[in-house]
């Protein structure tokens, strides 16, 4: 099967520290996933560096656009660290565009990739790959545990959707607006692209990732499952 796979960037460090726990469990689900024979494709986001660079270069006047490309390049580190811990399965740069990323996979390379272009985040990037690879599922990694109806960390009366179709996702959180770093669930732009394509999508905790090989043979999660409908 291809799989996309996004790395919500918030995920890799808290508090200043990578967690290199998860890093090295991310990197382990991976490799077993190439083993069985999956074409895997992942992209990982900029988290807690990303915030940083971009607060120090608006205290410094850079406009919106460059403050995007410092994101972007947070992003192409946390997936060169990731990339690098799976040896010689990858390419020998992090791709930069979603046709660079095909090309290494291609030769048989698992792309590891950050973002793109400025004005979307690295979850739009996710859905563009999946749809360009020909994904039959794409999965993403977030500091949540699933889709809410609002944003849990501030709203104690949000509560979580175990499943919905791509329709539904798009009606409920492709208008939210958003701003750098901040996000209800997954980037509008990415709500979007999930629905134009049909992707069908998990949304998984950080803790489901050693299982992720079960997850994607079928067996159970702990997040939500977004159905494309036609
Ligand atoms: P992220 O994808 O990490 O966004 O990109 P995020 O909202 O912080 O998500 P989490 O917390 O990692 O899951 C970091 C920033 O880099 C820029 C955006 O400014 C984004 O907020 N970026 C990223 C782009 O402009 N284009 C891209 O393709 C990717």
């Amino acid at each position: 099967m291809r799989i996309t796979l996004n790395i919500g960037g918030s995920i890799l460090a808290k508090n200043g520290e990578l967690d290199v726990k998860l890093l090295s469990e991310i990197a382990s689900a991976v490799k077993t996933l190439k083993r069985q024979g999956h074409l895997v494709y992942v992209v990982v986001g900029g988290g807690e560096t990303a915030r940083k660079y971009m607060e120090a270069g608006k205290k410094l006047h850079l406009s919106s656009s460059l403050l995007d490309e410092i994101g972007i390049w947070t992003t192409r580190l946390n997936a060169k660290l990731l990339s690098l811990l799976l040896g010689s399965e990858i390419g020998r740069e992090v791709p930069t565009t979603i046709e660079a990323a095909l090309e290494q996979a291609m030769h048989g390379k698992i792309p590891v990739m950050g973002g793109t272009a400025p004005g979307q985040t690295t979850d739009a990037v996710a859905a563009l790959l999946a749809n360009a690879s020909g994904s039959e599922l794409l999965i993403f990694i977030t500091d949540v545990d699933g889709i809410y109806t609002a944003d849990p960390k501030t709203n104690p009366e949000a509560q979580k959707i175990l499943r919905l179709t791509t329709k539904e996702l798009v009606k409920m959180f492709g208008h939210v607006r958003q701003k750098p770093g901040i996000k209800i669930v997954l980037d509008p732009i990415a709500v979007k692209l999930i629905d134009r394509y049909k992707l069908k999508t998990f949304v998984l905790p950080a803790t489901d990732v050693p299982r992720l090989p079960e997850i994607v043979a079928g067996a159970s999660h702990s997040g939500t499952t977004v159905e494309p409908v036609k």
